[in-house]
């Protein structure tokens, strides 16, 4: 046969395959979100994400050190607080569930990346993101809240604060509290394309988080949309965020290139909670190797474009790296 172009040259041995390979993981890229929870003594299944933990504020050093047991080395924490109220006030509390978690991470190791989730709906008794005027959540007075909130959690010591609350205006709202109160050297990580999603169900069960009426429809963004998440991560870079983010990430690969495409800015995209509990579940039906399932589910996300990932799977993303599964 006078075939001149044969592919399949490059895929004969295994060491051949490796060295072909156009996309390169790392555990380096991995972060791993945690739940503290401050009513909570030591450690406990989250029923909604198997494989997962709320930790009390007296273990989140266990939840660090499997991290870097494995070699992750940035988390993204996210709190439980133990009161809540209508403008979320425990989440900017100088010894609220985050601030004092950062400290005891910080004082424990100190070289471990704390990303902090900047947002009210953990800490409302209504659980939208912001505050509320009847039923709409008011963007502007929002924004105040949420500087407090950062400016709070970059005190306590966090590297980043991460806004998920989708408010407009809110990467420089928060970067002009940061910077008034010193903490010039905070990044902010921006979910700056976060889609109004189904897949973050186990999350809000999780962290107790579902909006008590209505959706969030009216600051996250619809699925429908591809150039808006190219308007909104214009928007968080104008304003000075350091990270673009996308969320969720499967559904979401095609808005990931873009974005990875269009700006200079690094990109992390955000595995959800739907993501992997739909993995868990169809793993614990028999229905697919969860370990390849995972493997190829993330290397998607950084081929698409992302340069970092957040994920309910990186310590055993980690490990199959280390492993050579994946690479
Ligand atoms: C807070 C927040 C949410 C997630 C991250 N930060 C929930 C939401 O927007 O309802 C979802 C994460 C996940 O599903 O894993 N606003």
């Amino acid at each position: 046969m006078d075939l001149i172009n044969r592919p399949r040259r490059l895929r004969r041995t295994d060491a051949i395959r490796r060295l072909n390979r156009e996309t390169r993981l790392s555990a380096e890229a991995l972060i791993y979100p945690i739940f503290v929870d401050e009513t909570l003594d030591h450690i406990r299944p989250i029923p909604s994400l198997p494989g997962q933990n709320h930790y009390g504020p007296d273990s989140v050093c266990r939840a660090v050190e499997e991290c870097l047991a494995h070699g992750v080395k940035h988390c993204i924490l996210f709190g439980l607080p133990a009161e809540k109220d209508a403008c979320g006030s425990s989440a900017w509390a100088e010894h609220g569930v985050i601030q004092e978690a950062v400290r005891t991470i910080k004082a424990n190791h100190p070289d471990f990346t704390i990303i902090t989730d900047v947002c009210m709906c953990e800490y409302t008794d209504h659980g939208h993101c912001g505050i509320l005027h009847g039923h709409e959540v008011d963007n502007d007075e929002t924004l105040e809240h949420l500087a407090r909130i950062a400016v709070s959690h970059a005190a306590a010591g966090a590297d980043m604060v991460a806004p998920s609350d989708m408010m407009d205006g809110h990467v420089a709202a928060l970067r002009r509290a940061l910077d008034e109160n010193g903490f010039q050297q905070a990044a902010i990580m921006a979910y700056s394309a976060k889609y109004a999603s189904a897949f973050y169900g186990p999350f809000r069960e999780a962290a107790g988080s579902a909006p008590s009426f209505g959706d969030r429809k009216s600051y996250q963004m619809d699925p429908h949309n591809r150039k808006e998440a190219l308007r909104e991560c214009r928007l968080d870079a104008d304003e000075g965020a350091d990270i673009l983010m996308v969320k969720p990430a499967l559904s979401y690969l095609d808005v990931i290139r873009e974005c990875a495409d269009a700006f200079d800015l690094p990109l992390c995209a955000y595995s959800v909670s739907g993501e992997y509990a739909m993995i868990k579940a169809a793993a614990a039906a028999g229905l697919v190797d969860e370990r390849r399932i995972m493997c190829e589910t993330a290397l998607s996300v950084f081929r698409a474009g992302a340069n970092m990932l957040i994920t309910y799977y990186a310590k055993e993303i980690a490990d199959a790296i280390e492993q050579g599964e994946i690479g």
